[in-house]
Parts: C-alpha cells; sequence; structure tokens
C-alpha cells in the first residue's frame, strides 16, 4: 500500500525524481535500533496520557519487538519508496500490528523530534566508541615510551634540530593532545544528553505526553529540551562532533607524518612491522608506510565532513528545513572512518621498532648543545646576551671547522671568550642536558617519569 506518511492532502504520489532525491533509507537505516527505543519510550508516555490501554502498549512493545529483531536479522528493510527509515519502520509496525492499533503511535510526535533524538543517541554511542579506540591508541604510545625510558632523539623546530629530548618524552607529548580529544568528547557526551523528544514538528505536543520520562527512558541524563524548536533545529552537537573528529585526525596527521619522516631511510629512526606496512607491486624492496600516509590523507576527509556540515548549517532559518537530512552522512562517514582507522593506526605504533642508536647518534647533531653553553655560562653569572653571543660564536667556529661543539679545544674555546673554561665540556653531552631540565614538564628523565605516572593515572580514570 501507500507507505506515505501525508497521503490525506495528496492527490498523487511522488515523482520518482523526487522519491530518488528524497530518499534517505540507504544511510539512515543505521538509525533503526534508536527509532525503535524511541518508539518503545514515546508508546509508553502514550499510554501514561491515557491513549494507549494497558493492554494496547504491551501489544505495541511486542509488535516493536518483533521488529527490532526482524530489523536485526535482516529480514525487514526499508526501500526507496519509504523514504526514510522512520517512515519505514512505520510501515514494518503497521504490517504487524495492523493499521488500527499501528497507527496510533504517530500521535504527538514527528520525524523532527525523532530524528533530532535519535542521531544524539546514535552520537552518542559512537563518541563513547572513539573514546575506547583512542584510550587504546593512548595506551599503545604509553607502552613505547615506557619501553624506551632513557632513550635520547633530536628535538625539533622548524624541523631542524633544536635540542635533544627524550624520545619518552616526545611520545607522550601525543598521548597529551589525545587526552583532550577524549576529553572532548566526555564533554560533548555530557552537553549532548538532552532529548528533544517531545518537540514535535517544532512546537511542542497538545497530548500531555511527558518529555522528561521519554528522556529518563533514553537515557538522557540532562532531561528533556527546553524550547522546542530549537530541540528540532539545532544541529551545534553535531557540528562540534565532527570538529572533535575532525581534530582526532588533525592530530593523528601530525603523528602520521613524523612515522613517515621517521621511517625514511635518511631518518632510519623506526622500522614499521611487516603487518602495518605495505609492498610495492614493481619495486621489490618498498616497505610503505601506508597506515600513517591514510591516516593523514584521510584527516582532509574529517575536516571536510566538518566544513561540510557548517556551510550546510549556515543562515538555515528556524525550524526543521529538509537541508537537515544532509546533517547525518557527513558524521557517519566521521564514525566510520576513525572507527577504521583507530585501530590500525594503533596496532602501526604498537609494532613499530625504535632505532635507539641511530637517534641518539643525531641527538647532539646540528650544534643542539648550543643552548646548553649559553645556560652554563648564565651560571658563572654572565649575562644572556653576553652567553647567548658566545655560544653562537662557537657555533660559527664550529661550521667553519666542519666539526661539533665537543670537538672544539680549551684553546679555541678560551679563544672565543674568557669565560670558556675547559669546566663547559661537562654539558657538552646530551645526558646531562636532558637530565639538567628536570623542572616540571621538562625532558630529564625525572620530569618525564612524573608525566608518564600522570598520564597512566589519567588513562585510569578516562
Ligand atoms: N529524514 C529527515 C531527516 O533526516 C527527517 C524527516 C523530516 N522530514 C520532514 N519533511 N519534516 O532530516
Amino acid at each position: 500500500g501507500d507507505v506515505r506518511l501525508w497521503g490525506g492532502r495528496f492527490a498523487d504520489g511522488p515523482a520518482e525524481a523526487l522519491a530518488k532525491l528524497s530518499a534517505s533509507v540507504h544511510f539512515d537505516w543505521r538509525l533503526a535500533p534508536y527509532d525503535i527505543a524511541g518508539s518503545r519510550a514515546h508508546a509508553r508516555v502514550l499510554h501514561k496520557a491515557g491513549l494507549l490501554t494497558r493492554d494496547e502498549l504491551t501489544r505495541m512493545i511486542v509488535g516493536l519487538d518483533q521488529l527490532e529483531a526482524d530489523v536485526a536479522d535482516g529480514s525487514f528493510t526499508g526501500t526507496i519508496a519509504d523514504e526514510d527509515v522512520h517512515t519505514a519502520l512505520e510501515r514494518g509496525l503497521l504490517e504487524r500490528l495492523g493499521p488500527e492499533l499501528g497507527g496510533k503511535l504517530r500521535a504527538g510526535r514527528s520525524r523532527n523530534d525523532q530524528v533530532a533524538t535519535l542521531f544524539r543517541m546514535y552520537l552518542r554511542d559512537h563518541s563513547r566508541i572513539i573514546g575506547g579506540l583512542i584510550a587504546e591508541l593512548q595506551d599503545a604510545l604509553v607502552g613505547l615510551a615506557e619501553a624506551h625510558p632513557e632513550v635520547a632523539m633530536p628535538g625539533r623546530t622548524h624541523l631542524q634540530h633544536a635540542q635533544p629530548v627524550l624520545f619518552a618524552h616526545h611520545v607522550l607529548a601525543h598521548v597529551q593532545s589525545f587526552s583532550r580529544d577524549a576529553e572532548r568528547l566526555r564533554q560533548w557526551d555530557e552537553r549532548t544528553a538532552v532529548s528533544p523528544y517531545g518537540s514535535g514538528a517544532l512546537a511542542g505536543s497538545s497530548l500531555g505526553l511527558d518529555p522528561e520520562a521519554v528522556a529518563a527512558d533514553l537515557g538522557f541524563e540532562r532531561g528533556s529540551a527546553g524550547n522546542s524548536i530549537d530541540g528540532t533545529a539545532s544541529r551545534d552537537f553535531v557540528a562540534e562532533f565532527a570538529f572533535i573528529t575532525a581534530m582526532i585526525g588533525v592530530n593523528l596527521s601530525r603523528i602520521a607524518e613524523e612515522i613517515i619522516i621517521w621511517n625514511t631511510k635518511e631518518f632510519s629512526f623506526v622500522t614499521l612491522h611487516d603487518a602495518f606496512s605495505t609492498g610495492s607491486s614493481i619495486m621489490p624492496q618498498k616497505k610503505n608506510p601506508d597506515i600513517a600516509e591514510l591516516a593523514r590523507g584521510k584527516s582532509g576527509r574529517l575536516i571536510g565532513n566538518l566544513t561540510g556540515l557548517m556551510a550546510t548549517l549556515k543562515a538555515l532559518p528556524l525550524a526543521y528545513n529538509r537541508d537537515l537530512q544532509e546533517d547525518k552522512e557527513p558524521v557517519f562517514d566521521s564514525c566510520d572512518t576513525l572507527e577504521v582507522l583507530l585501530p590500525a593506526f594503533t596496532g602501526m605504533m604498537a609494532t613499530l621498532t625504535v632505532h635507539r642508536e641511530r637517534m641518539e647518534e643525531l641527538a647532539p647533531a646540528g650544534f643542539s648543545l648550543a643552548t646548553d653553553i649559553a645556560e652554563w655560562l648564565v651560571r658563572q653569572g654572565v649575562p644572556f646576551r653576553v652567553a647567548h653571543e658566545v655560544a653562537g660564536e662557537c657555533v660559527k667556529e664550529c661550521e667553519a671547522q666542519g666539526i661539533e661543539l665537543d670537538q672544539l679545544t680549551d684553546a679555541q674555546f678560551a679563544a672565543i671568550s674568557e669565560y670558556l673554561t675547559p669546566d663547559v665540556r661537562t654539558v657538552l653531552h646530551v645526558s646531562g642536558a636532558l637530565a639538567s631540565r628536570n623542572g616540571r614538564g621538562g625532558t630529564a628523565p625525572s620530569a618525564v617519569a612524573v608525566q608518564l605516572a600522570e598520564v597512566k593515572a589519567d588513562l585510569l580514570i578516562q
């Protein structure tokens, strides 16, 4: 029969071209379990309001349970003629309960408040799935840091050698940014725990239904929407979710870029496990960091999902407009993208081999201890402006001679400045430079141990 929800006023069904344009079942079908949960909650408030008898409620719940099972095993699916998941499931219920009882459920609700509620439920579930996957990545990164507690590497700014840092310190820097992403997800989830059910099409319901009861039933800790227009029209929760997932993508892309660089012949800092790298169809020697490259690439897609969504929302008048049907695919894609990317990325990070000798060989290169000369001079009472100048002279001299700082002779040091006594050599090695940066957040092994303990404690509550 005719599945349209608006038969009464229309003499003709929709043109095929309209049906094709309008259909969303192919992407909103994943909301079906949430739609059915919403229908159960709605049936209960209809009963509470005296609009369904006890017996009707019982039969309604049985019908919804049956429909849920049929959706789960694939024996009931939506079609293009259904338009969307909500309409398809209404048809499914009518088929199971008959038009008399099946036709009672739609009272006091609209697809506008339905979809706004279900979409929140879906994204809240996925915020937790993604949060769990981030925690697994953080565990892998913490494991990598713990497995190499004392390894030094060149710390960089502008991709140039800057100062030596602990490899563990560098890895934990990434863990910190993922902690903020995880926190963003938790705070978003808390903010999104408001149910639009009961808002109806935009103005609320005249049937005495209890939106707070529906909210509690569906797990919305903060109750029901305080404004039915906002409840049906607002999508900032979607945009914010898209931002958080894009930020996660961007953070992944930053490690990815480092892995790609570290994995080159020139750097040779890491080797990727065979199971997490790919070969070339023509060049037998190749072993490529495809996971890192895909992470870098997919961050673009995640950003695109955010910007596309923002463009869709811009200047939309209140309340519901059909434009809003465009809100789902981008963030469904963001969920799907991260849910396949994160496990692969975690596997890559958990299994890579670190080449300690290579990192430590390069840690002091590029005159990365010049700052230590300057700070040693300051400790001798030399003003920093002079100390900076003197250390710079040392670098100039080394560059002219093609040597490193610790290869300057006592005489050469003395010729550069009277302050440069042979004692300056005490700071011209990496371990001394690292150990001296022992303030909170610094790269000294003792400070990194504190950071590691804090990060691990955080991960336990996260
Ligand atoms: N499928 C629509 C969406 O996802 C919900 C239906 C609301 N349609 C309507 N004509 N009011 O936004």
